[in-house]
C-alpha cells in the first residue's frame, strides 16, 4: 500500500523511517518533508493546510492511507475533508476529525471534556470579553502563580505564567485584544501545578487503545531548563519515574476515561493522543491534550516500537486495533536536537550541514533540513534530532553526544544537559 505523511518534522521523518521497514507499506510519500526523508521516499511540495493539493497528490499517487503529523491540518477538518469527499472517502485518515481535534485546538473545550469526564487537571474557569469582571475574584480562589492561556492553536507560544493578579489581567486583556489573533478570543486562566512534566501516548480507533512509550521532553533552549521555550530540545525514554505504579494511575485516572468520554460524547476518534502530563507528588494530572505525536518525542518513541506500526494503523483504520500487537523494546532511546543558533528567536538558513555520514550506533532524524544544489542544508529552527539507543539512560544520552558532536554547521547549539533531572 502506498501512504502519505504530513508534515516535515523529526516526528515525520521518524514515522517515515519506521513505516519504511513494514512489509505492508510500498511507496512513502512525505508531504512535505524535508532531506531526511527524501532518503526513505518521495517528499512532495504540500502545504499540510491545503487540502485540495493533498487531494490531487492522493489521486495522482495510487495513495491508500494519509497519516497526519501536526496539528493545524486536523484541527483544520483534513479528516472531515476527506471522510466527505466522493473521491477520498475510502481512504483512512490517521488523525481525528476537527471535533475531537478540538481537545488541542481549544483549551476550553479540552478542559469542558476534563472536568465532565472527572480526569484530574488543574482547577481552571474559561473568560471572554465580557466576563473580564470577573476575574479578580476567581484569581482570589486560586494561589499564585497563575497560568494563563489563549483559547485557540498558538504555535506553542499561548501560554503565560504570571506571579500575581495585575501581570494576570494584563496578560488576559493583551490575549484578548488579539495578541495571538484569534486563538485569544477566549482565556482560560488555571491553577499552577508543581512537579515534574511527561508525555504519555496512545494510539485508539476509537474503540481500543494502545499504550506507546512514554517520553520526557526538554522544552527550553538554556541549560538546566532555563530561558525561552521551544519546541523541544531533546528527549527520552522511558521516563524513569513513570513506573508501574505510576502508568496504572495514568491509565486508570486519564487514558480510560479519556476513551470512554469521547465514545460517549460521539466521537469516534481515529489518530494519536498525546497527553501531556505532570506528576504532582506521585499523581498525575492533565496539562493539555494533543491531537498528534510530540516532537521530539516521536525520536525517541518510535524508536522504541519493536514491532510492525503500519499494522497499528491499519487496526486504527480498519476499527479492529484490539487484534493487534504492540512490542516495545526496553532499551533506553534518547535524542538531541541540535538546533540553529538564536532560535527560538531570530535564526539564519542555508546553512550547510557537515559530518552527516560519520555517525553510527543511532539514527539521525532531520528536522528543518534541505537538500540545496545538491548539498544539505538548515532550513529551521529545530534541525537535527540525534537519537540513540543504550542499555541504559546515560549509555543512550553517550551515544545521542558523541554523534552530536560529529555533526556541524555555522553557529550549531545544542543542549549538553538532556536526561539531567532524572
Ligand atoms: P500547554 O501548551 O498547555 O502544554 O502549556 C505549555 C507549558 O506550560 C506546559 O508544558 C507546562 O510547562 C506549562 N503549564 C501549562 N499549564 C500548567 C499548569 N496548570 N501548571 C503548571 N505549568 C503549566
Ligand atoms: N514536544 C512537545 C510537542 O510536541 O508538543
Amino acid at each position: 500500500m502506498n501512504i502519505l505523511i504530513l508534515g516535515s518534522g523529526g516526528r515525520e521523518h521518524a514515522l517515515a523511517w519506521k513505516l519504511a521497514q513494514s512489509k505492508k507499506v510500498s511507496r512513502i510519500f512525505i508531504g512535505p518533508g524535508n532531506a531526511g526523508t527524501a532518503s526513505i521516499g518521495n517528499n512532495l511540495p504540500l502545504d499540510p493546510e491545503s487540502f485540495e493539493g493533498i487531494k490531487k497528490a492522493v489521486l495522482d499517487n495510487d495513495i491508500r492511507m494519509l497519516v497526519v503529523g501536526p496539528e493545524a491540518p486536523l484541527v483544520a477538518g483534513i479528516h472531515d475533508f476527506f471522510a466527505s469527499d466522493e473521491q477520498l472517502r475510502n481512504i483512512p485518515v490517521i488523525g481525528p476529525d476537527r471535533s475531537a481535534a478540538r481537545l488541542e485546538g481549544s483549551k476550553d473545550f479540552a478542559k469542558g471534556f476534563l472536568t465532565r469526564h472527572n480526569i484530574p487537571t488543574a482547577k481552571y474557569k474559561s473568560f471572554n470579553r465580557s466576563t473580564v469582571v470577573e476575574i479578580p475574584a476567581f484569581l482570589k480562589s486560586l494561589e499564585p502563580p497563575f497560568v494563563i492561556k489563549a483559547d485557540g492553536l498558538a504555535a506553542g507560544k499561548g501560554v503565560v505564567i504570571v506571579n500575581d493578579q495585575d501581570e494576570a489581567l494584563r496578560e488576559v486583556n493583551a490575549m484578548l485584544e488579539g495578541k495571538f489573533g484569534d486563538a485569544g478570543k477566549r482565556v482560560v486562566i488555571e491553577q499552577f501545578l508543581k512537579g515534574i512534566e511527561l508525555s504519555v501516548f496512545i494510539v485508539t480507533d476509537g474503540f481500543s487503545y494502545k499504550i506507546l512509550p512514554e517520553a520526557k521532553d526538554y522544552k527550553r533552549i538554556g541549560t538546566g531548563d532555563t530561558g525561552l521555550n521551544t519546541g523541544g530540545m531533546g528527549a527520552v525514554s522511558p521516563v524513569p519515574f513513570a513506573d508501574s505504579g505510576f502508568m496504572s494511575k495514568v491509565r486508570k485516572r486519564i487514558i480510560e476515561p479519556t476513551v470512554k468520554g469521547l465514545s460517549q460524547e460521539g466521537i469516534i476518534y481515529k489518530g494519536f493522543i498525546f497527553f501531556g502530563l505532570i506528576n504532582v507528588k506521585g499523581d498525575p494530572y492533565v496539562i493539555e491534550y494533543n491531537a498528534r505525536l510530540g516532537d521530539p518525542e516521536s525520536e525517541v518513541i518510535i524508536p522504541r516500537i519493536k514491532s510492525d506500526l503500519f499494522d497499528l494503523l491499519e487496526g486504527v483504520a480498519e476499527g479492529n486495533l484490539s487484534e493487534r500487537t504492540l512490542e516495545i523494546s526496553g532499551d533506553y532511546v534518547t535524542t538531541v536536537m541540535l538546533v540553529s543558533g538564536g532560535y527560538p528567536g531570530n535564526y539564519e538558513k542555508g546553512k550547510e550541514i557537515h559530518g552527516l555520514t560519520t555517525a553510527n550506533e543511532g539514527i539521525i532524524f532531520h528536522a528543518g533540513t534541505k537538500i540545496s544544489g545538491g548539498k544539505v542544508v538548515t532550513s529551521g529552527g529545530r534541525v537535527l534530532a540525534v537519537t540513540a539507543y543504550g542499555a541504559t539512560m546515560e549509555d543512550a544520552l553517550r551515544g545521542s553526544y558523541n554523534n552530536a558532536k560529529s555533526i556541524s554547521f555555522e553557529n550549531i547549539y545544542y543542549r549538553t544537559d538532556i536526561g539531567f533531572d532524572l
